[in-house]
Formats: C-alpha cells, structure tokens, sequence
C-alpha cells in the first residue's frame, strides 16, 4: 500500500471524530522516518512500512489522545522535545513568552552578564532549553513539583550539550532552602481556571498538576510572597497568565509587592497573556 493511500483512507475515516489531517502526517512521518510531516505528501508514493501500527495509533487519535503524546515528541521553537503525560505538550503562547523576554531582556538587564534564571513548573524543560541555547552565558535552574515531570524535562535537557541545573520542590522553596538568589524568575505555572472553556482532549490527558489554578495553593501567590528571598538587587520576573487574570495578579502584586513596575503584555490574539513584573 502506498503512502497516499493510507494517508486519504485515515483522513476519510477520522473526518467524522474530528481527526486531523495534519495530526495524520505527523503520525506517518514519524513512523516512516521522514523528517518533517510535509514529507507524507512529497513522498506519498512510497510504500508504508508499519501499516498496522498506524492503524493502533490512529485508534488512539480517534479518542482523543494527542498526537503529541502518540509519537512522543513536541516542537518548540524549532526544537524537539520528549512529551509524555507527565507533562504539558509545550504551547506556541509560551513560545510567544521566550520571544517577547528576548526581545525585552534590554530594557531590565545587559544579556551579556551571567545572569541567574529560574524556570519554576518547567514540565518538559521547554523554557529552560530555549533560553539558554539562546543566552549561552547565563546559568540556567529548572525546577518542578513533579517528580515525573523532572524526569522528563531532564531527559530533554541531556539531548543538549548545555547545563541545567533540575530540582524538586514547591515554587520557590527548592531556590530558598539552597539559598539561591536570582536575576529572572520565568515561569508558565497551572493558570486555568474554568474547565467548561478546556477541551476534553486537554482534561482527559494532560496532567493535571499543569492545568488548574486553585487559589488557595497558587504558584503565583508562592512566588510573589517569596521573591525577595531570592532576590539579587533587582528582579525580572515573567509570567504566561490566563487571558482572565488581570484582576487577580494585580491584586496579588499589591498585597506582597513594594517597589515595583510591571506590565500585561497581550500575546498575537489580543490576549493578555504574560506579565512582567520588576522588583528594584
Ligand atoms: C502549565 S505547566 C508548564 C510546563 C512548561 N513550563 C511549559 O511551559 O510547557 C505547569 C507546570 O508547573 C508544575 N507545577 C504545578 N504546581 C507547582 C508548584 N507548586 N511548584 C512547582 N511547580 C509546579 C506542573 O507540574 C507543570 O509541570
């Protein structure tokens, strides 16, 4: 059977449980060995390898699985990162949040120095690993609740050539009890908060340690209370939000903050979806 066969049958046979055609080339081209999903239909002549386990996966596609956590793999920003369910498939907003630091890190910092950066909640390590192939000096700490998320975000980390230091621990806690001071504090921490608006794909298997923000444990609320116990004489701290929480982080910075200039950046959408918050 040739490429474009199965590749037309899949897409005939998913249309009705909303299966992608994109999710489709992404799985043949994985199994195959191409090296990007475009090649399924620059090489659809070619005949099919693993037939039957396109087939099992594409039962896993029809209820819902992401591809992602199918193939196990997840770009981002023109990198390939290990996924499983221990941690969440890296999203392009929190791509959009590495762009906008590297495009404001002048305004706070030289980038030139060696700068101290955590990644608080950093699942798969996508922000860590993006900043530091980016900013190749500064020193790099990334930092999770779970244990399994560590794994796999130091999993990703040893594929690189760069060192990040990983730790276990609660927000800020594993940074003060090491009594590391920092520079940077990115974080992209759970921020939902109706699960009416989250697509079952995202409830049924993303973790959920990822996704909801419940305020009375929020890892917002645990960084604000805490930063100037990390502090070095200033403080950058950068933040993926929800589009409906302007309200609350402005209230949050109120009650621990002093000294303090921030600003709700809006993300491609309109959205605001990051914070920039900076202690003097
Ligand atoms: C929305 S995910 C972000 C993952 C990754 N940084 C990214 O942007 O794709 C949030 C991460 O925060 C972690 N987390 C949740 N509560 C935490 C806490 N109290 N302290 C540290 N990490 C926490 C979760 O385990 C999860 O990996």
């Amino acid at each position: 059977m040739r490429i474009a066969d199965i590749y037309t049958e899949g897409i005939n046979k998913g249309k009705e449980f909303g299966v992608l055609s994109a999710d489709l080339r992404v799985l043949l081209a994985h199994n195959e060995g191409f090296a990007e999903p475009i090649d399924v239909l620059l090489r659809r002549d070619e005949e099919v390898k693993k037939p039957d386990l396109f087939w099992e996966q594409f039962e896993e596609l029809r209820k819902g699985k992401p591809v992602e956590y199918i193939v196990n793999e997840a770009s981002f920003l023109n990198r390939k990162l290990y996924v499983d369910e221990r941690v969440l498939i890296p999203r392009t907003e929190t791509e959009e949040l590495v762009a906008t630091i590297t495009e404001r890190i002048t305004d706070y910092y030289d980038p030139r120095n060696y700068l101290v950066v955590a990644d608080i909640g950093t699942g798969s390590g996508a922000i860590a690993i993006a900043l530091k192939s980016y900013f190749r000096n500064w020193i790099l700490l990334a930092s999770d609740i779970s244990e399994g998320a560590l794994e796999v975000a130091n999993k990703n980390i040893s594929k690189g050539v760069a060192t990040i230091t990983t730790m276990q621990g609660d927000a800020l806690t594993p940074y003060i009890e090491k009594k590391i001071n920092l520079d940077i504090i990115v974080s992209n921490p759970p921020y939902i908060t109706n699960p009416d608006e989250t697509q079952d794909s995202v409830k049924d298997y993303e973790p959920s340690t990822a996704l909801w923000l419940d305020k009375n444990n929020s890892v917002y609320e645990k960084i604000f209370r805490d930063c100037y116990k990390v502090k070095k004489e200033g403080l950058l701290m950068c933040f993926e939000i929800g589009y409906d929480l302007e309200e609350y982080l402005t209230e949050l910075m109120a009650k621990y903050l002093h000294d303090y200039e921030f600003e709700f950046l809006e993300d491609l959408n309109g959205k605001k979806r990051f914070l920039f918050v900076y202690l003097q």
